[in-house]
C-alpha cells in the first residue's frame, strides 16, 4: 500500500498492519495506505472484513504532531475516517499499547474494536493546547455516555482496557497473539452475520446536561488558565445541537484554531523539549550507561527517604544507610507509612508495598554501601559534612560505583576531589517529595565521565523521572533561578508590595502558588539555612531583607508551625495574618524604608524576568546545554504554568527586545548589581531572534 502500510490477504479477510516507528502516528502515508487498503479491501469481492492493526510497541498513538503547523498532505485523518464510515464491510481494530488521540479516533470509526488486556486508551490532545480534531468528542459520547466522555477528552488522562470494554468503547479484550485473535473475531462476527456499522448512526446519550456545567467548574479549577480543557468541552456539546456531521466539521475548525493559539504552540514545544533532554549534546548516543542493579541511599532525611522509594518503586534494591541507629527506625516507619497512605487510597496493593518494603535494606554502616553501584547521598546540606561523607564513600565503595550528590546548591566539583575518584562523581538533584516529583536535575562536575553522565540520565528515566542535565553552579538550573525571583520578592516587599499581593500575581499567571506560600509550604527555617549558607555572596540589600530570619525568631517557620507568612488553620488553607503586617511595618520602620504602591505588571515583571535574565546567564555560561533543559526543568520543578511553555519560551514570545527593555528600566532604578543583562539576552536582542533561534 504505502511504505508504513502492508496491506496482506488472510483467505476471506484482510489486514492492514502499520509499521511507522516510533509510535505508529498518522503521518501522511499512514493516512494514504490506511485510505488505500480500505479502497482495495471495499473493492475485493473475496474480502469479507478488514482488520487494522500495527506493528511494534503500540497501535496509533495519534496524529504525527511533527506535521503540526505545516501544510497537511492529503488525504487528511478525517477524509479517512469518513471512508471507514461509508464502508460497506465491517472494519476491525486490534490494538495493543496506546491507543491516543488520532488513533483512538481511528480506532472508534473502526466498526468493531478488541484490544489485548493491557492497552490504554485516551485522548491526550489538551496535553498539547487541542482537543480532538477526527470525531472523538462525537463518537465517544455515543459510544460510552456524557460522563465519561468529558473525563476522557477534557482531561487528558487514560483508561485501561477493562475500563473501556466496561464502557463500550470496545467490544473485546484479546488474550493470546492479536493478529490470530482479530482474525478469530473477524470469522465470528461473519459467521453471525454481523456486517459494518458505525458509531456515527448512534443516538446521542441522554445524559443530564448538569454534567457540563459541574465540569466546567471542576476545569476552571483543576486545569486553571488552560483554554483546550474547556474548548475540548464545549465540542462535545455540539453533538446536542447539531448533526454528527456538522459537529465534527465544526470540532475540526475549533481543533485547528486551537493550534494556532499560543498555548498549543507553547505546550507542543515542550513535548519536543521533554524529549529533547535526554539527548545530551556531545554524548555518543552508543554510549553504554554503567549496569546499576542496587542503588545506595546515604542519609535517611525527608530527601533520602523518598530517594529509596523512588528506587525500590522501580523495583530496585535499595541498602538504606541512616548514620543514626534512632533515625533509622525512623525513617524506615515513615518510608512505611507514606507507602501505608498509597494503600489505603488503593493506588498501593498490601502485597506491592510489602515487596518494595523488601526491597529496602536498612543499615547504619556506610561499608554496606560496598554492594552498591550508585549511591546517592543525601545527608545534611552542609558542605564539611559532604566533604567527609564523600571521602568516606570513596574509600567504602568500589571503583566504578558512581557517587552523586543530592545536593541542591553545593559545590560537586569540590565533593568530587573529596571522594578522591572526581570521575565517579556527580550530582543527583531530587525534589521533595523525592518519590513524587518527576524531575531530576542531574548535574555533570568538571570531571565526571561521560558514561556517568549518560548512567544517570538513563536511571532517572528508569525510575520514573524526567531527568535533565545541568552543570556546576551554586543552585544548578532551579535554585540559581528561583533564587533570583526570592530575591525580587523580598525587595518588592520593603517597596511596599505585601506577600499575598505578590503571590496572587503569580497565581494568575499560573503558578500553582507563590513565592510567600511556598516558602511556608517548604519551612522557613529551611529557606533561612539556605540564605545563612549563602550569606558570604549576599549583598547588603539581601541581607537586609531579612524576613525570613525574623519569621523564624518568631517561631514562625511557615505551615508546620501554623504560622509564617500567613496563619494556618486546620484545613491548612493560607489566611492572612495581620502579625505579618506588622513585622513588615516594623522593619521598614527599622530601616528607614518609604514604602509606595506597587503595580501588578511590576510585580510579575520583577519576579519573571529577574528569572529570564538569569536563566539567558545559565544558558551563556553552558550551564545549560539548551534552553530546553530551562525550559522543561522551571516547568516541572517549580510549576512555571506548561501553556507558557516555560520561562525562555515564554520570554521568546514576548521578544526577547521587550524583556531586554524592561530589564534595562530596572538597572537604572535598581542597580547594576541587579539587573545587569545577561550577554546573551542582549545579544540574541540585538539579531532580533530568541533563545530557541
Ligand atoms: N507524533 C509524532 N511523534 C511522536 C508522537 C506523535 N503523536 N508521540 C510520540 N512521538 C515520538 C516522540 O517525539 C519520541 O521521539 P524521539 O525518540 O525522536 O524523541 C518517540 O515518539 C518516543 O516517544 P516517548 O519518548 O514519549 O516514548 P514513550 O514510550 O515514553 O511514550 C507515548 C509513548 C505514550 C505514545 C508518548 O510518546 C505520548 O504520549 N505521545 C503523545 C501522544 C499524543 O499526544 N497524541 C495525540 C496527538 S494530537 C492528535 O492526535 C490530534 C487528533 O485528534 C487529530
Amino acid at each position: 500500500m504505502t511504505q508504513t502500510v502492508t496491506y496482506t490477504r488472510h483467505g476471506a479477510f484482510a489486514e492492514a498492519l502499520i509499521d511507522n516507528p516510533p509510535v505508529n502516528a498518522t503521518s501522511a502515508s499512514v493516512r494514504a495506505g490506511l485510505a488505500a487498503a480500505i479502497r482495495t479491501a471495499e473493492e475485493d469481492p473475496a474480502v469479507q472484513a478488514l482488520i487494522i492493526r500495527c506493528a511494534g510497541k503500540t497501535f496509533i498513538a495519534g496524529a504525527d504532531i511533527k506535521e503540526f503547523g505545516k501544510p497537511i498532505a492529503p488525504p487528511q485523518l478525517p477524509t479517512v475516517i469518513r471512508m471507514m464510515d461509508e464502508a460497506r464491510k465491517p472494519i476491525i481494530a486490534a490494538m495493543h499499547g496506546a491507543v491516543l488521540g488520532g488513533g483512538f479516533e481511528v480506532a472508534l470509526a473502526c466498526h468493531y474494536r478488541i484490544a489485548t488486556p493491557s492497552t490504554k486508551f485516551g485522548f491526550p490532545e489538551v496535553k498539547l493546547g487541542l482537543m480532538p480534531g477526527a470525531g472523538g468528542s462525537q463518537r465517544t459520547p455515543r459510544l460510552a455516555g456524557l460522563a465519561m466522555t468529558i473525563k476522557l477528552v477534557t482531561e487528558g488522562g487514560q483508561i485501561d482496557a477493562k475500563t473501556a470494554h466496561a464502557h463500550g468503547l470496545i467490544d473485546e479484550i484479546a488474550e493470546g497473539d492479536l493478529g490470530a485473535a482479530a482474525l478469530a473475531f473477524a470469522e465470528r462476527l461473519v459467521a453471525a452475520g454481523k456486517g459494518a456499522r458505525s458509531a456515527r448512526d448512534l443516538p446521542m446519550p441522554a445524559d443530564d446536561p448538569a454534567l457540563f456545567e459541574a465540569a466546567r467548574k471542576t476545569l476552571a479549577r483543576k486545569m486553571r488558565g488552560q483554554t483546550a480543557p474547556l474548548k475540548a468541552l464545549e465540542a462535545i456539546r455540539l453533538g446536542y445541537e447539531m448533526s454528527f456531521d456538522d459537529a465534527v466539521v465544526r470540532e475540526l475548525e475549533m481543533f485547528r484554531e486551537a493550534m494556532a493559539g499560543p498555548q498549543s504552540k507553547a505546550l507542543r514545544n515542550l513535548f519536543a523539549a521533554e524529549r529533547e533532554v535526554a539527548r545530551i549534546p556531545g554524548l555518543p548516543e552508543t554510549l553504554a550507561p554503567r549496569p546499576i542493579k542496587t542503588v545506595g541511599v546515604i542519609g535517611l532525611g525527608t530527601m533520602g527517604r523518598g530517594i529509596a522509594m523512588a528506587a525500590a518503586n522501580a523495583g530496585l534494591p535499595v541498602i538504606a544507610v541512616g548514620l543514626d541507629l534512632n533515625n533509622l527506625d525512623q525513617a524506615l516507619r515513615a518510608i512505611g507509612k507514606m507507602w501505608s497512605g498509597n494503600v489505603a487510597k488503593g493506588s498501593l496493593t498490601q502485597a506491592t508495598m510489602d515487596e518494595r518494603l523488601a526491597l529496602i535494606t536498612p543499615s547504619a554502616d556506610p561499608t554496606d554501601l560496598a554492594a552498591a553501584d550508585l549511591v546517592i547521598e543525601a545527608v545534611t546540606e552542609d558542605m564539611a559534612i559532604k566533604t567527609e561523607v564523600f571521602a568516606r564513600l570513596g574509600a567504602v565503595t568500589r571503583p566504578g560505583t558512581i557517587l552523586a550528590s543530592n545536593t541542591s546548591y553545593l559545590d560537586i566539583d569540590a565533593l568530587a576531589t573529596a571522594s578522591g575518584r572526581p570521575e565517579d562523581v556527580c550530582g543527583m538533584h531530587f525534589f521533595n517529595p523525592a518519590h513524587v516529583m518527576r524531575l531530576l536535575e542531574n548535574v555533570r562536575g568538571a570531571r565526571t565521565a561521560p558514561d556517568v553522565v549518560a548512567t544517570i540520565m538513563a536511571f532517572g528515566k528508569r525510575i520514573g523521572k524526567l531527568p535533565i542535565l545541568s552543570g556546576v553552579c551554586d543552585g544548578f538550573i532551579v535554585n540559581r533561578m528561583l533564587a533570583k525571583r526570592s530575591r525580587e520578592a523580598f525587595f518588592l516587599v520593603e517597596e511596599g508590595a505585601n506577600p499575598e499581593a505578590i503571590d496572587k500575581v503569580l497565581v494568575s499567571f499560573g503558578f500553582p502558588m507563590g513565592p510567600f506560600a511556598l516558602g511556608d509550604l517548604a519551612g522557613l527555617d529551611v529557606q533561612a539555612a539556605a540564605r545563612k549558607a549563602r550569606k558570604a555572596s549576599a549583598t547588603a540589600r539581601e541581607l537586609r531583607a531579612d524576613f525570613v530570619e525574623q519569621m523564624v525568631a518568631a517561631g514562625r517557620l511557615g505551615q508546620k508551625s501554623g504560622a509564617g507568612w500567613y496563619r494556618y488553620g486546620e484545613d491548612r488553607k493560607p489566611a492572612h495574618d495581620p502579625e505579618t503586617d506588622r513585622l513588615i511595618a516594623a522593619h521598614a520602620q527599622k530601616h528607614g524604608l518609604l514604602r509606595r504602591e506597587v503595580r501588578a505588571d511590576e510585580i510579575r515583571e520583577r519576579l519573571l524576568y529577574a528569572m529570564v535574565n538569569e536563566g539567558a546567564k545559565i544558558l551563556g555560561e553552558g550551564i545549560a546545554p539548551r534552553p530546553h533543559e530551562i525550559d522543561v526543568a522551571m516547568v516541572n520543578g517549580i510549576g512555571f504554568p506548561a501553556y507558557t511553555g516555560g520561562p525562555m519560551f515564554w520570554a521568546d514570545q514576548i521578544g526577547l527586545g521587550k524583556v531586554l527593555a524592561s530589564i534595562e528600566r530596572f538597572r537604572a532604578d535598581y542597580g547594576d548589581e541587579y539587573w545587569a543583562p545577561a550577554p546573551l539576552l542582549v545579544a540574541h536582542a540585538g539579531q532580533g531572534r530568541g533563545f530557541y533561534g
